[in-house]
């Protein structure tokens, strides 16, 4: 088997890494379109969400590593010349298109990570080396540019493969020649060299400048419309209860809830929850045992529902007024709603405050 490319063949190093990149593709594409489609979804659920983009993006990582020694040994090897019986005008759009794919396994994978490493908190790479990039900063506005430039690229990327396969197709079923076989089995054909092939690289770098800016600018023009623009969700509560050294006593006090998360739930799930127990006036016999015990009538919890906090968990502080104390909620959202679980312990107490949350999108 010839390792190395030759004018008239594909060596097995190109071929092999051909296959193995585009199988990435081919994983990483849907994932990475079934994880955005889910994600508008009412009924999906986050935890579900979530790990379908962890898994897209760690084979999109795959790809992008393969896509790079792809393109370092197109232009470290001799390139194989167009077969000599393909008609002018295939050979220009076949090579256009052959340099458009090549721009597209960094162009594609690059955004997508930069997307993610600009992020706060978001579904994670599932690998031990860290998720955010240098000289990154995490930022809204970023996120926005990067994920405009990676939904482009994407799209463009999604037409390079019809039209690339489409023309594997009709040399196969067509015109019946070797364009499939030198890819597969390496066989030598005879070629000819193609004229004009500036040009067809140039062209192709141009429409992929095209597809960054456009995307760049789409992406840029909806953070200002999206950054800010929290929904307010309906908040129920389902239960409170006081645990007294492992006894639960359900208590009768005021207890007001807000929970604000973006509008455009497209990307991140970072919001708010604010819970407010009023413990003041209060004549039931927990909630003065409570009093008794922490000299507080306010309890107030704020905390971040980050999508980095996947397994469900959102940490925050309890101000009980003359000191504060961390908290951590169990929370269970899909995009139409959920339940929200927490447990307060009471500061140099055996005491602590549960109480469950069921919060509506409105
Ligand atoms: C089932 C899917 C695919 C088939 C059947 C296929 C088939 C082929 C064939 C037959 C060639 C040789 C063309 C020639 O000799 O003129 C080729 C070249 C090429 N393919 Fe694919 N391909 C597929 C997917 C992909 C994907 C997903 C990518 C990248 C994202 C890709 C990138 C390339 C590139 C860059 C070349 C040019 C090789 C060179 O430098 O000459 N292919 N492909
Ligand atoms: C060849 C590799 C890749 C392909 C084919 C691909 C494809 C896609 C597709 C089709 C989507 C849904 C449409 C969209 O909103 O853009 C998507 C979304 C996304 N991908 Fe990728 N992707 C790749 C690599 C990556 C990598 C390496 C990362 C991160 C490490 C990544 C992160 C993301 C993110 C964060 C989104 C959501 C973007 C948004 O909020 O609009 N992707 N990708």
């Amino acid at each position: 088997m010839v390792r190395n490319n030759t004018r008239d063949s594909y060596g097995s190093l190109t071929r092999t890494l051909h296959w193995f990149t585009a199988f990435a593709v081919f994983v990483a594409f849907p994932l990475g379109f079934i994880a955005n489609t889910l994600l508008q979804s009412p009924s999906a659920s986050l935890t579900q969400v979530f790990t379908l983009f962890s898994a897209h993006k760690t084979v999109g990582i795959v790809a992008f590593a393969l896509g790079l020694a792809r393109v370092i040994v197109a232009l470290r090897q001799v390139r194989t010349d167009p077969i000599r019986t393909h008609r002018f005008w295939e050979i220009w759009f076949a090579r256009l298109v052959h340099w458009a794919l090549y721009a597209a396994l960094l162009v594609v994978p690059l955004s997508g990570w930069l997307t993610h490493a600009s992020s706060e908190g978001f579904a994670p790479i599932f690998w031990p080396l860290g998720q955010g990039l240098p000289f990154v900063p995490r930022s809204e506005a970023l996120v926005e540019t990067f994920a405009g430039i990676h939904n482009a690229s994407t799209k463009f990327l999604a037409l390079l493969v019809l039209l690339h396969l489409a023309g594997a197709i009709k040399h196969s079923l067509i015109d019946q020649d070797e364009t499939l076989r030198r890819m597969t089995l390496g066989v030598a054909t005879e070629t000819r060299p193609l004229p004009a092939a500036v040009i067809a690289l140039v062209t192709a770098m141009a429409l992929w400048v095209a597809v960054v800016v456009s995307g760049a600018l789409s992406g840029s023009g909806q953070s200002s419309s999206v950054v800010g623009d929290q929904v307010e969700w309906q908040i129920e509560r389902t239960s409170i209860v006081l645990v007294d050294a492992g006894t639960e006593r359900s208590m009768d006090v005021d207890l007001s809830a807000r929970l604000s998360i973006p509008a455009n739930t497209q990307r991140r799930f970072n919001g708010t929850l604010d819970v407010t127990i009023l413990l003041d006036n209060a004549e039931d016999s927990s909630a003065l045992l409570l009093m008794d015990a922490t000299d507080a009538f306010l309890i107030q919890l704020l905390g971040v529902i980050s999508g980095s906090n996947n397994n469900g968990t959102v940490t925050g502080d309890v101000d009980f007024g003359s000191s504060t104390s961390p908290v951590s909620c169990e929370v269970a959202l899909s995009n139409s709603g959920g339940v929200i679980a927490c447990s307060v312990n009471v500061p140099e107490s055996e005491l602590s405050v549960k109480f469950e949350l069921q919060a509506v999108r409105p």
